[in-house]
């Protein structure tokens, strides 16, 4: 207990104290290199603190953590909805499960590349006619 006691009312005052913060606007344009060299460990601390902090306990962050399949596919709509008359098909039809398709909603071979890059296994959907 005695050194953390030490660390924040000693230590810790001391190095804050020793920092080249600057007491005016103007002071920062004439920080040299070392200054801002000595300046760049607290900046990452804070900007870590700052940015885990917002990962934490706000709600838009949580929800862009969670991973997105769809990273291109109608982007501009709320959810992708795709609809094809099975009479259309005429004897098979494959179908982009990876979301990667450049033809939408069918397959261009595009899962190949991702399962590629991640080791993943996606593949299409095939729909054939009975004959
Ligand atoms: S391109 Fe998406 S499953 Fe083939």
């Amino acid at each position: 207990m005695e050194t953390i006691s030490h660390v924040v009312k000693v230590s810790l005052p001391n190095y804050l104290s020793g920092l080249p913060i600057p007491d005016s606007v103007g002071g920062w344009f004439k920080l040299g290199f070392k200054d801002w060299l000595a300046l760049i460990p607290p900046t990452a601390i804070v900007a870590g603190l700052g940015y885990m902090s917002y990962q934490s306990w706000c709600p838009e962050a949580k929800k862009a953590i969670k991973a997105r399949v769809n990273h291109k596919v109608k982007k501009d709509v709320g959810k992708v909805v795709d609809t094809v008359d099975v009479e259309d098909i005429t004897e098979k039809a494959v179908f982009c499960r990876c979301w990667k398709s450049e033809n939408w909603p069918y397959c261009d071979g595009a899962h190949a590349k991702h399962n590629e890059a991640t080791c993943d296994n996606v593949g299409p959907l095939i729909v054939t006619k009975k004959k």
